[in-house]
């Protein structure tokens, strides 16, 4: 420790065989006591480690009696002498093995209750919303502790690394203006003025531009975000962003950043091995085609194969009336699955089926090279080999194919070839694969609204070459966009963006906002592109998805120190809660009698 405090003059973590005959004074929870009729052992647990208190009544009949009414968790100080262990009682998983303290006196300098979980243990499993209530204690447990240093780490490495490079950490606002950006916002009732609001941001997308036309031309912050959507195990409503961005850049110049960025970060908080580098670049029509995604997992290969025009042959149904729907057919290799049994294969079919498709086909083929099918009813011998051929079918594999809709054979597929990957045990958990997946379109249409919507987000630029099309088909426009995905998570994604007012008001007037609207929600970012508004470009991470990657967990929550639940809610505080009358009259808002809370309480 750089700096000496009162209570303490060393860490529970520190002190080794070169302390040997110091007199030190450590504080910390007492993280278990063992008595041993005569002697009284103490592990003393810090967030820097442990370290084993010894207390003999031959040496302080006082520190002895104190340490005989400790009990777990309680907050003592304790002096003593480092000494070397007895030879034989070593214990070489910690850092403080070798050595013990001597007790020369113990103070409690606070008791504690009996905790609702073990913390000296991460082996014990807790039910989250317990831990979610007494998150503080969830936190003293070694795993918490080491996600929440990891976080840390990465979050400063990201600053350094930035900083060298001539960015500067600017702060935005967080009560801002409701501007619709995809998700729902949270409103913040004004007290001021009487039936407005102020939204939370969902992104300092906006301010991060008109700082570009500021001129502050390398921008960075570590920027917390609120989307009120639904929840998932890699969203909360409040979560944090590297956000990004740069003048005078090219879609390169932010990739190459980023990536360069990202590799460091991974060499040095993590023991992972990057799978490939420079990080492969997918165009989104790849990533859909070959993975049904468009944040794909790398680490292992199982790619998709549309048999769409192969099927059409013969009188499968199933086949011909997804087809007639427009639909396709797609199917996956799985190596090794002709001797799945009837079992194992119905279970992936109910996978399949509660994904939302209508069902499997299979098709083994058997060692022998025979294949077993229901196609081989319907298809002839040498259709159905074309098939097995464009899957690179060999004896032995299995083959599954979803006949729907495209979004649903994609989102079936997708879910599939991770399942499969999983039980094939090709995922190398100590693997990172990252990588881009760019061209996407500008634009998709939203059929329940009728009117194109911005695939990433309105203020993405084009291709110059394709602006004409604004006008003759915007569907076919590429986006400056990127994104970056890690092990199949989208951690990351930006772009090259408009900044040329006419430009903007295309693209809002072809997203079906009049005029008035534009003027309204964007006029202010619309102003400043007409004072001189250089090109720019930037990204924006999710530092919760990173770190949780490169912490091994598979939920976000477990690498924030105070995350919201499944359903939105703060357990440790209870938030959302009612407030009093008086907050509500100062707000001029009035909650409606019928008005219950709703989500799901736990
Ligand atoms: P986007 O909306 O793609 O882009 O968000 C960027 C990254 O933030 C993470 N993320 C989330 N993490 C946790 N919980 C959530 N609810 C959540 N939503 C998003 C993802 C995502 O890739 N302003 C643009 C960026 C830009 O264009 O520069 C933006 O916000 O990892
Ligand atoms: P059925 O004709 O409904 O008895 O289905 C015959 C086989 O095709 C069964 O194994 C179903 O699981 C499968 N199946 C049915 N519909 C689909 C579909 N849309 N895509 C893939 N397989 C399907």
């Amino acid at each position: 420790m750089a700096f000496e405090v009162h209570f303490r003059s060393a860490t529970c973590g520190e002190l080794t065989a070169k302390d040997i005959d110091r007199e030190v004074t450590l504080s910390g929870w007492v993280n278990r006591r063992r008595d041993h009729g005569g002697l009284i052992f103490l592990d003393l647990r810090d967030r820097y480690g442990l370290t084993q208190v010894i207390c003999d009544p031959e040496r302080s009949r006082e520190a002895h009696q104190i340490a005989s009414e400790v009990r777990s968790e309680y907050v003592v100080q304790v002096k003593g002498l480092v000494k070397h262990r007895l030879p034989g009682t070593e214990n070489t998983q910690l850092p403080t093995g070798e050595i013990e303290i001597v007790a020369q006196s113990i103070e409690i300098l606070n008791y504690s209750r009996t905790t609702p979980f073990p913390i000296n243990s991460d082996a014990i499993q807790v039910d989250e919303p317990l831990r979610l209530k007494y998150r503080y204690l969830d936190l003293r447990r070694p795993h918490m502790r080491d996600n929440i240093i990891l976080r840390h780490r990465i979050v400063k490495e990201m600053r350094d690394y930035l900083d060298e490079r001539g960015f500067l950490e600017i702060e935005t606002p967080i009560l801002m203006k409701s501007t619709p950006e995809g998700a729902r916002d949270y409103l913040v009732p004004s007290r001021l003025y009487e039936g407005e609001f102020y939204a939370l941001p969902q992104s300092p997308q906006q301010l991060k531009q008109l700082l570009m036309v500021a001129g502050l031309d390398r921008y960075f912050q570590i920027a917390r975000c609120f989307r009120d959507e639904d929840q998932r195990a890699d969203r909360q409503p409040e979560f944090t962003q590297l956000d990004v961005e740069m003048a005078f850049v090219s879609e390169e110049d932010v990739m190459g950043l980023i990536e360069d960025m990202l590799i460091k970060l991974i060499e040095k908080t993590t023991k992972k091995r990057i799978k490939q580098r420079p990080f492969p670049h997918l165009s989104f029509k790849e990533a859909m085609d070959r993975y049904g995604t468009d944040h794909p997992d790398l680490r292992f290969d199982l790619p998709l194969v549309e048999i769409s025009d192969l099927a059409a042959a013969g009188t499968f149904g199933v086949f011909k009336s997804a087809l007639s729907a427009s639909g396709m057919v797609k199917g996956l290799k799985v190596p090794g699955g002709a001797s799945y049994t009837r079992k194992e294969v119905d279970e992936i079919t109910e996978f399949a089926r509660t994904l939302g498709a209508k069902g499997l086909v299979q098709l083994a083929i058997q060692e022998g090279g025979t294949i077993k099918s229901p196609l081989t009813k319907f298809m002839a011998p040498e259709e159905v080999q074309a098939i097995v051929e464009r899957l690179e079918g060999q004896p032995g594999d299995l083959l599954l194919f979803v006949a729907d809709s495209a979004k649903v054979a994609n989102d079936v597929l997708f879910r599939l070839r991770v399942k499969m990957a999983e039980r094939l045990k090709q995922i190398d958990p100590e693997e990172m694969a990252l990588c881009w997946v760019v061209d996407f379109p500008l634009f998709h249409y939203d059929e329940d609204l009728q009117r194109y919507d911005a695939e990433h987000n309105p203020f993405s630029g084009m291709d110059e070459a394709h602006i004409e099309r604004l006008d003759s088909n915007p569907l076919d426009i590429r986006a400056k966009q990127y994104d970056i995905i890690c092990n199949g998570f989208e951690v990351g994604g930006g772009s090259v963006r408009i900044n040329v007012a006419e430009l903007q008001r295309k693209v809002f007037s072809l997203m079906k906002m009049s005029d008035e609207q534009i003027q309204e929600q964007f006029g202010h970012m619309l102003e400043a592109f007409e004072y001189g508004a250089p090109p720019h470009g930037g990204i924006a991470l999710g530092v919760d998805r990173l770190v949780m990657l490169f912490a091994d967990e598979d939920n976000i929550r477990e690498v924030i120190a105070f995350p919201k639940t499944q359903s939105a809610q703060d357990l440790l505080m209870g938030a959302p809660a009612l407030v009093d009358d008086k907050q509500l009259n100062e707000l001029h808002l009035q909650v409606r009698p019928q008005a219950q809370p709703k989500g799901e309480r736990v």
